[in-house]
């Protein structure tokens, strides 16, 4: 057996994270402003391909759980937002069940935020208006792909995609697809992680009070 052939053993791995570590004190006021601190620090400074790619987990009613990456596209006090289309598996879960958590793992940064709230759809004007902002072939693939339905092969896929591209010339506007849009989860929990030494690590959560506050607490790792 060549060494290309021979099984990595996952168990094997070992990385020791940096001293470096996230205290009470060095957090911000709210947990979008902390956020948006690692955000910066992830682009920049750990150079991620694309920090913004998240994991949001969903749940049907009878709590059985799925999850996938998707691409975070604005977040303020308000919450996090994404776009997909709405007969999409987590949209239909979301319908059920309006509960979700999101994850960005920042591994090259020994960091992890792990978000959990509720999802509400975006207004249609703000979809509009995000929709216009994406590529051509972005609007027309939005319209071509009936998002988790099984389907017998590509051609359908490509073949729909030409009859959109022949419909709607580059420069022509498309219009918004009634089953695509936006959710923005608000956030009830923000924890923030830091890889530290011995698996030491950080744990700093955010939980929301009634009156809109946030209360800090530490986590055991
Ligand atoms: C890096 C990356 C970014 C993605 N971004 C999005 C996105 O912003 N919206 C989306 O609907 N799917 C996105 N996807 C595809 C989803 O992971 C998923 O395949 C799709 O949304 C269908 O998921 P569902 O069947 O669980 O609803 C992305 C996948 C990857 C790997």
């Amino acid at each position: 057996m060549t060494d290309r052939d021979a099984p990595l053993d996952p168990a094997s791995m070992r990385k020791q994270y940096r001293a470096e570590g996230l205290t009470e004190a060095d957090l911000a006021a709210t947990p979008v402003e902390q956020f948006a601190r690692w955000f910066k620090e992830a682009a920049i400074e750990g150079r991620l391909f694309e920090p913004n790619a998240m994991v949001v987990a969903t749940a049907d009613a009878e709590g059985r759980p799925s999850a996938r990456t998707v691409l975070l596209k604005h977040f303020d006090e308000q919450g996090f937002v994404f776009y997909t289309n709405y007969d999409s598996r987590k949209a239909r879960e979301l319908a059920e069940n309006p509960f979700v958590s999101l994850l960005f793992p920042w591994h090259p940064m020994a960091r992890q935020v792990i978000v959990t709230g509720v999802a509400w759809r975006t207004g249609r004007d703000e979809t509009a208006a995000y929709f216009r902002s994406r590529p051509h072939g972005s609007q027309l693939g939005a319209w071509a792909s009936a998002q988790s339905s099984v389907i017998a092969d590509r051609t359908g896929l490509d073949a729909a995609y030409a009859e959109l591209a022949a419909r709607y010339p580059e420069g022509e506007q498309v219009p918004v697809p009634p089953n695509w849009g936006g959710f923005r989860v608000a956030p009830e929990a923000v924890e923030f992680w830091q890889g530290r030494e011995n698996r030491l690590h950080d744990r700093l959560r955010y939980v929301a009070e009634p009156d809109g506050s946030w209360r800090v607490e530490r986590l055991s790792p």
